[in-house]
């Protein structure tokens, strides 16, 4: 992922001013200043786009093709209704993903349809200026769950299959600062293999600590801070927040994906379904 399209589509030129109780208070500017700087860590280059006009933004997207990695697309009002933009981006089929400032499916019945967000990979809204910062990181989660699974076809066994991914996960997120993967070995998880710090805790009695707590209720937990958190085991004093997601084969829990952040409720929506993603990835090649 190197170039991503950020498309602004109509009555966006007027956010600041506009019903500032639904869209906030920020300018556009302001907010696309916001977006590039949230997100200068993955080394992207973003190119932003704003248009009151329908066919501009047909425009926009169709000059994407061969010119752009990704797109992150705001289409405002036009969500609700433009086959023409849902047929521009199914046409040039670009990895999309649809953002808006509202939770447009808590709003008026006519704003809960969205006509765009079945050619997108996902639609994240309601975060206010980080939806797009959500958008920009589910691009970079997708293209890296294409990047292992481009890398597991040349794997010839477990060992080097769980190496790899954890090292294209650490190196994907900045954010994911101790990656581990643990492995259900009878009543406890072992450590695998991990990038980051040293853990006391290479293993972990199920139903102990977060990464217990996951395999015992067969979910993905997501902690946004761990000091508020009594389950939490502490390893590290820099870890803030934490997301375990449970890696299943044939039903079977036989692991999980462990990764501490040293930043504060880093872990959202989009990080568990690509986590998901990737665990689905482990538990099909186990
Ligand atoms: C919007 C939601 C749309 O329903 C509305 O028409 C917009 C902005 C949002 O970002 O919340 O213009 O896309």
């Amino acid at each position: 992922m190197k170039i991503i399209d950020v498309i602004h589509g109509p009555n966006l030129n007027l956010l600041g001013s506009r019903e500032p109780e639904i869209y906030g208070t920020d300018a556009l500017e302001p907010i696309n200043a916001y977006i590039a700087e949230k997100t200068a860590e993955y080394g992207i280059e973003l190119h932003f786009f704003q248009s009151n006009y329908e066919g501009a933004i047909i425009e926009r997207i169709h000059a994407a093709r061969g010119t752009v990695d990704g797109i992150v697309i705001n289409p405002a009002a036009y969500t609700h209704y433009s086959i023409a933009i849902r047929d521009a981006l199914a046409a040039v089929a670009i990895p999309t993903v649809e953002v808006h400032l509202s939770d447009i499916s808590q709003r008026e019945d006519f704003r809960k349809i969205s006509v765009i967000s079945d050619v997108c990979l996902r639609q994240i809204g309601g975060f206010g200026k980080d939806s797009y910062i959500f958008g920009v990181e589910a691009l970079i989660g997708h293209s890296a769950l294409g990047r292992i699974k481009n890398e597991l076809k040349a794997v010839n066994n477990r060992e080097e299959m769980l190496i790899k991914i954890v090292n294209i996960l650490h190196a994907t997120f900045p954010k994911y600062d101790w990656t581990g993967i643990y492995l259900v070995e009878g009543e406890e998880l072992v450590l695998h293999n991990f990038h980051g710090a040293p853990s006391p805790h290479t293993r972990i009695p199920i139903g102990q600590g977060i990464c217990g707590a996951a395999v015992a209720e067969n979910e993905t937990i997501i902690v946004p801070d761990v000091n508020a958190d009594n389950r939490y085991l502490a390893c590290s004093i820099e870890t803030k927040s934490e997301i375990v997601v449970p890696i299943y084969a044939n039903d079977d829990i036989i692991g999980e994906i462990d990764i501490d952040s040293h930043r504060l409720d880093v872990f959202k929506n989009h990080d568990r379904q690509f986590l998901e993603e990737v665990a689905l990835e482990i538990g099909a090649r186990w």
